[in-house]
């Protein structure tokens, strides 16, 4: 997370809305915003009128989700799933495919286990992973020209440069540069890592961690999910009656 470019290269997509319509079709209040970023889509669910929680570690990224101007109120943390409030949310939700920097099992494990203990009874736990059988860095590795984005503070253009590196235990590597189009000065150099895990695999989890009614959409049209899905969307629930 660039928090300098992030919101200029990640535009408004169908994703965001698809997410706003299935809080809307749940019909929830109290709603956490877990890996809430630059709260790029924060400051919309603080516009429907959630009650939000929002948290990310990356102190940068809410600085700038601060600073934005947002309507509605929005309680921001510098922290990760162990600072949500327990028995306290209707919905958690973690959009732009958050679930895959959890890198390893046991951090995976911890989120589901907060996220559990977190929501209320009946309450929904939802966000969106990409399928690692639709090879999707295959098809980022196609485009090798950069990415153009403005320094907001000094007008000038920005170039954002992405060098892949590859797999290694299902974890896909790869870095981000951020530079000035006119002199080539480096601003930002960062290592990724995304974990692919399988439907499956997020499938049994959530089972292990007691969520039920599993729902699993395929696209942002509220398909079901196929092998063939570029995305998966999950939608747990706590067991238990909403209050
Ligand atoms: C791709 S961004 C998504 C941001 C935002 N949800 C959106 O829709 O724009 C992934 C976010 O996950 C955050 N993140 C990294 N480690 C995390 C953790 N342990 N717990 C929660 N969020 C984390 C990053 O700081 C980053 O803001």
């Amino acid at each position: 997370m660039i928090p300098l470019v992030y919101d200029q290269v990640n535009s408004w997509g169908k994703d965001d809305e698809f997410f706003l319509a299935l809080l809307k079709k749940i019909n929830v209040k109290t709603l956490a915003d877990l890996g809430c970023g630059t709260g790029r889509l924060t400051t919309h669910f603080a516009k429907e009128g959630y009650e939000v929680t929002a948290i990310d570690p990356h102190e940068e990224a809410i600085q700038y989700a601060k600073a934005k101007e947002s309507q509605g109120v929005v309680k921001w943390i510098v922290g990760d799933s162990a600072q949500l409030q327990t028995d306290a949310f209707e919905a958690i939700i973690m959009t732009a495919n958050v679930a895959q920097v959890f890198l390893t099992e046991e951090s995976w494990r911890n989120v589901l286990a907060d996220a559990y203990r977190a929501l209320k009874p009946g309450g929904s736990f939802i966000f969106d992973t990409r399928n690692p059988l639709a090879k999707a860095w295959e098809h980022w590795a196609l485009d090798t020209t950069p990415d153009i984005a403005k320094n907001a503070l000094t007008g000038e253009t920005l170039e954002i440069w992405t060098q892949y590196e590859g797999f290694v235990d299902d974890i896909f590597t790869f870095y981000e540069t951020v530079k000035v189009a006119d002199t080539g000065q480096v601003l930002v150099h960062e290592k990724m890592e995304l974990k692919f895990r399988t439907e499956e695999a997020i499938y049994d989890s959530l089972r292990q961690a007691n969520f039920s009614h599993i729902q699993v959409y395929g696209d942002w049209e509220f398909e079901q999910a196929t092998p063939q899905a570029r995305s998966f969307i999950f939608h747990a629930t706590k067991e238990g009656t909403k209050s």
